[in-house]
This record gives C-alpha cells, sequence and structure tokens, in this order.
C-alpha cells in the first residue's frame, strides 16, 4: 500500500486543472469511469465539464445492496469486454459504495490497476474513500471481504454535494462530529454553531477529510492510532446490526450518533470526560439527530452484538473514549455491567 502522503491529492475548484493534468501525465491506457445510478445523473455531468471530456461510464445501482461480490463479478466482466489493461485507471465516482466497491474490483482485476476516487456524498468525502479500506459484504456481514489498497490519487470536490440529500449530509455529519470530538476541538466548536447539516462549510469538509488522512498516514493497518477512528462505532454498529435484525435499517450515521452520545457517558464515568464535554456533545447530537426507536437501547438485544466486536479482549468490550472534547483513545475495555447501565441512563433520558 502506497504511504497516504505519496497519494496525489486534489481538493476543491482550484485543483481541478491540476487533476486534468495529472490524468493526462499518467499516460494510462484508458481512463473509465465507475458511477451509481444517482451519481451517473447528478455528477458525471460536472466531471464530464471539468475534465472536458465525455465518459461511458460503468453503473451499478445506488444504495448498499449493490456492494456485494455478485456485482464485482458483473464490473470484471465489464472491465474484460472493453479490454481494459493492466495499465488503465478507473474513476470511481460517487458515495462509500462505489468508492468501497470500486477500489476493491481495482485492486483485484488483473491483479490490480490504478483507481482514484471521486467521492460526491459527505460520508465519502470525509470518511469512506480515505484510507485504503476497499470491499463487499457478504450476507448481512458488512465489509467482510476486502483489501488495504492505496488509490493512485484522490479528488475532493465539496460542489458535488449540491445535490446531495438532506439524510445523507446528516448521516456524513455524524463522522465530521466524531472527528472534532477524537482530536479537533476547534472543528467541534464550529460545528456547535451550525444552523443545520448542509450548512457545513466546505473548508471544514477539506479538514474533516485531512484530519483522517494525517491518522492514517500515521497508522496504515490500524494497529493502534488508528482505531481511534472508532469512536462511537462499537455502540453504533451494534444498534445499525439490531436495527436490521428488527426489520427497520438505520443510517450508519444516525447509529454513529446515538453510539458516541453512549460511548461519551461511559467516558464520562470511568475516563474522566468532563461533565460539561459531555454535555456539549449530546446538545449537539440531539440537535442534529433525531432519536431513535427506544427498542433498539435493550440490554438483552445489544449486548449479543456487542459481544462479537473485534476489538473485544477477555469477555470485556473493546471501546474507545474520550478525555474531553478533541482527546481520545483506543485502547479502553468496558465491562458489560455497565455498559448496561448506561442504556438504562438512556432510556431514562439521561445519556
Ligand atoms: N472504506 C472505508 O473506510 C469506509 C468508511 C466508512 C464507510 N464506508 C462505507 O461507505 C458506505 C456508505 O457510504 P455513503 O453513505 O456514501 O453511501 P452511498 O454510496 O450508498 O451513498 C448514499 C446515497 O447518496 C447518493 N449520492 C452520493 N453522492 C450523491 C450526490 N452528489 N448527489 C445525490 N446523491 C448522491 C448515493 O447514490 C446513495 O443513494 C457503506 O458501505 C460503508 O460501509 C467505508
Amino acid at each position: 500500500m502506497l504511504a497516504e502522503g505519496r497519494i496525489r491529492c486534489f481538493k476543491g475548484e482550484a485543483d481541478w486543472p491540476a487533476f486534468r493534468d495529472w490524468l493526462v501525465s499518467g499516460s494510462f491506457s484508458q481512463v473509465l469511469v465507475l458511477a451509481d445510478t444517482h451519481t451517473a445523473a447528478l455528477a458525471l455531468p460536472r466531471l464530464e465539464d471539468k475534465l472536458g471530456r465525455r465518459f461511458d461510464p460503468l453503473i451499478i445501482p445506488a444504495g448498499e445492496p449493490s456492494k456485494t461480490l455478485d456485482q464485482a463479478r458483473r464490473l470484471w466482466e465489464a472491465l474484460l469486454e472493453r479490454g481494459v489493461d493492466r495499465r488503465a485507471l478507473l474513476l470511481l465516482l460517487g458515495g462509500g459504495v462505489v468508492t468501497d466497491l470500486g477500489g476493491f474490483v481495482a485492486a483485484t482485476y488483473k491483479r490490480g490497476i490504478a483507481f482514484a476516487p471521486i467521492p460526491t456524498s459527505l460520508l465519502a468525502q470525509v470518511d469512506a474513500a480515505i484510507g485504503g479500506k476497499t470491499g463487499v459484504d457478504l450476507g448481512f456481514g458488512k465489509n467482510l471481504v476486502g483489501t488495504f489498497s492505496s488509490p493512485a490519487a484522490i479528488m475532493t470536490d465539496p460542489a458535488f454535494l449540491a445535490t446531495l440529500p438532506e439524510e445523507e449530509w446528516r448521516s456524513g455529519l455524524a463522522e465530521v462530529i466524531k472527528h472534532g470530538l477524537i482530536g479537533d476541538a476547534g472543528l467541534f466548536a464550529r460545528l456547535e454553531s451550525l444552523a443545520g447539516p448542509q450548512d457545513l462549510a466546505g473548508e471544514d469538509i477539506l479538514a474533516a477529510a485531512a484530519f483522517k488522512r494525517e491518522i492514517v498516514a500515521r497508522d496504515p493497518f490500524e494497529s493502534g492510532l488508528r482505531r481511534i477512528l472508532n469512536f462511537g462505532h462499537t455502540i453504533g454498529h451494534a444498534l445499525e446490526s439490531l436495527a436490521l435484525e428488527m426489520g427497520a435499517p438505520i443510517r450508519h450515521g444516525e447509529a454513529v450518533a446515538a453510539g458516541m452520545r453512549l460511548e461519551g457517558w461511559i467516558s464520562s464515568r470511568i475516563n474522566g470526560l468532563p461533565s460539561a464535554d459531555l454535555v456539549r456533545l449530546r446538545i449537539l447530537v440531539r440537535r442534529i439527530f433525531p432519536p431513535l426507536p427506544e427498542a433498539l437501547f435493550r440490554a438483552d438485544r445489544l449486548l449479543p452484538y456487542l459481544r462479537q466486536d473485534k476489538k473485544n479482549c477477555e469477555s470485556r468490550i473493546g471501546m474507545v473514549l474520550l478525555s474531553g472534547i478533541g482527546e481520545a483513545r483506543h485502547d479502553a475495555l468496558v465491562d458489560e455491567e455497565l455498559v448496561a447501565e448506561c442504556l438504562h441512563a438512556q432510556a431514562a433520558g439521561q445519556a
């Protein structure tokens, strides 16, 4: 995998000419575009306009159900049919589904061709397109098959977000809030004065993306520091899985937002998070995210999922905890009893 610092990063309106020059100077045998049904209609015209050329994109249906081996196989076959060789470049124009699936297809086709994400959802711009994790889901298990593979370049242009629906902005905002909480108190403070998800400034999107790049550069294979990016995700993933099992799926960002609130409460109990900081976290999360159904917060339903978490050790639950806004540790282990207590506090409106 390329060191994060060696990946060419292009940002915002001003970098399009440089991105265009990079495409030309790369002497790629072909430049192809992968998009989903939404981004083919809404984002491709801007890409074509900025690059001054037309594409015949590979298109997948929008949404998580496309992140499968079947879909990967269809794309491998389409690349073969188009005579794509190992010197080609695949541009990934879309949200996290396109960048995860497309990165996986590129990393494995003929043992790997170059790819470059052009993320078009907030979640992909600040999170999914950064860090080299590619992959597909297997049955109900998310991201169970995949690779660590570096893109050749990434082009992040917040202008693509103009057509993004509000609920997708909200989902991506959870990760931006998380970046503030685990490492950038200034960013968190600016988010506290946001009127709504769509008011997020382009500079803050680019700052949140740069923050993740910096963490990944220091720990590319998630052996330590990079785990802080999982703040809110231990309980968040369990909520997401339980909601799926109950037949009423919730968005990743909604689950992470609730997870951050609860893991914040646990941080204040055992990791010294000052109560004033916990209050700030709760106010921001509750203002942006509508409450989730109470049925999701039952310990007897949630704990079985928490017990499967990869970070667990000796029947304690591995978690990232805060010690202040902008300060996190990644190696905490939490007793199940405390998680159950936290869920009771949530039910009583105290977490
Ligand atoms: N690889 C990683 O490190 C990583 C990190 C976080 C999440 N992920 C993955 O990312 C995926 C979620 O990403 P997502 O929320 O972007 O999902 P997504 O790709 O499904 O995009 C969400 C929706 O927004 C639409 N969309 C995207 N850009 C648009 C635009 N500019 N205008 C209008 N609509 C647009 C998409 O078509 C889709 O309907 C999950 O599969 C998750 O596992 C990966």
